[in-house]
């Protein structure tokens, strides 16, 4: 019994079936394709409303060592993704790297505990698109009814100053089920929209970074580590670590593209390029904008849901504002849809291993997308979006997240000792000092 909770499947075994094309996922992704879903499940949220937060409570213009803290230790964690999915291209990501390294038992824990990331990232996601499309739609002259537009027994807030209680989030539930519609739809078409979107939000980031930088007074960055106040986390070095603990949550999503490992063209050689690409690309976008942001506005005054818009408005470019908002709405939409594109892929994983019942490991005879797992998992996502509000969410997927990490970190050195000459197109360098920061710096 023991031996069969703790038994393991070999790569050989994994990569055959990583390779069984005729009745699998089809492999339509390319590099392109692949950064710019990691930029998509990346950029959102994190960048648009806590960088604000945590300067203002934690960090002040320190924020900007926070990103290059908290980048780094991500950088170790993609290092070893990107070894393990080029070696294993399968879609079940850190499921199937510990079912290779740690057996079955492990694989099934870190199976459920990628719920946390993708499904719950996913509708905590949704809720703050919710936010950001309802006040969008208000400035439009469109009012969607405040008692729809958040989770049940909140109070909303009128804009005749009233409050009203909130009995359903509608616009959150709609993104869900509309994403995972495109989803069952096709790889081809998701990674296209994705696309689309990713323009949309880097040209937006792009816009504030230029524009803002020639509004930055340096003033605003003196002194640069505010002094700490005297209890540990606010401000001072201890405030700019938990800095960035706090923005770690804007750097997750790099790790999903490797659930997409079986529908890229060449794993091999393509995994590590969308994962180290798209969290570099990101690192120095997000150094800019936070480096930008604390230089136009002073960090005490960004302890608000839209930082940079707040930013925007002390630049006097009003035309940029709608943009900004824009740009935050294309963010989180991309954001969803990867979440909800990794999710029902290690369903579908799991389901293959007999972990979960074979109706899951259906792939759609036309689409070739693994379409009961994404209908399942877009409908609890939904509801969950529409009935629980947005702060019991957000810590849990941090925590699944790093939980992946270390897994998968440690999953790197064991394979190495256990398994030393198997074809590795991708290896981290450094090893085991990389795996093991990758690791530590997780936990
Ligand atoms: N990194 C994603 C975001 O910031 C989860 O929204």
């Amino acid at each position: 019994m023991a031996r069969q909770l703790f038994a393991k499947k070999s790569v050989e075994v994994l990569r055959a079936e990583a390779f069984d094309t005729e009745h699998g996922l089809r492999r339509a992704l390319g590099p392109i394709n692949l950064v710019s879903l990691g930029i998509g499940a990346i950029i959102g949220a994190g960048i648009f409303v806590l960088t604000g937060n945590a300067a203002a409570q934690y960090a002040g213009p320190a924020i900007v060592l926070s990103f290059v803290l908290a980048g780094i230790g991500c950088a170790f964690a993609g290092l070893c993704y990107a070894e393990m999915a080029s070696m294993i291209p399968i879609a079940g990501s850190a499921y199937t790297y510990s079912y290779a390294t740690m057996g079955e038992f492990f694989a099934w824990i870190i199976g459920w505990d990628l719920i946390l990331e993708y499904s719950l990232g996913a509708a905590t996601v949704a809720i703050g698109w919710s936010g950001y499309v309802v006040s969008f739609l208000r400035d439009l002259g469109i009012h969607i009814p405040a008692h729809l537009s958040a989770a049940p027994g909140t109070q909303v807030a009128l804009p005749d100053g009233g409050t009203v209680t909130a009995i359903f989030n509608l616009p959150a539930t709609f993104i869900v089920l509309a994403v995972s519609g495109l989803l069952i739809l096709g790889i081809r078409e998701s990674a296209g929209t994705n696309a689309a979107i990713v323009l949309v939000k880097v040209a937006v980031i792009l816009l504030f970074i230029g524009f803002g930088a020639s509004f930055v007074n340096p003033e605003n960055w003196k002194p640069f580590v505010p002094p700490s106040t005297g209890e540990f986390g606010q401000f001072g070095w201890s405030g700019v670590l938990r800095g960035a603990g706090v923005i770690f949550f804007a750097y997750i999503g790099f790790d999903a593209v490797s659930t997409a490992a079986q529908e890229a063209r060449r794993p091999q050689r393509d995994m590590p390029i969308g994962i180290l690409a798209s969290l570099a690309i990101c690192t120095v976008l997000y150094i800019a904008v936070s480096a930008v942001l604390t230089g136009i506005v002073h960090y005490s005054k960004l302890n608000v849901p839209d930082p940079m818009a707040v930013g925007i408005d002390a630049t006097g470019l009003g035309w940029l504002r709608p943009l900004i908002k824009l740009g935050a709405i294309a963010g989180l939409s991309s954001v969803i849809l990867v979440m909800l594109l990794g999710q029902p892929r290690i369903f579908y994983s799991m389901a293959r291993d007999g972990l979960l019942p074979p109706v899951f490991a259906k792939v759609h005879p036309r689409f070739r997308t693994p379409y009961v797992t994404t209908a399942v998992t877009g409908l609890v996502v939904a509801a969950a979006a529409g009935l629980f509000p947005i702060g019991i969410l957000g810590e849990l997927v941090s925590i699944g997240t790093l939980l992946a990490f270390v897994i998968v970190s440690l999953g790197v050195l064991v394979l190495r000792y256990t398994d030393p000459h198997l074809e590795r197109p991708f290896r981290v360098p450094g090893a085991p000092v990389v795996p093991l920061l990758g690791a530590a710096s997780c936990i």
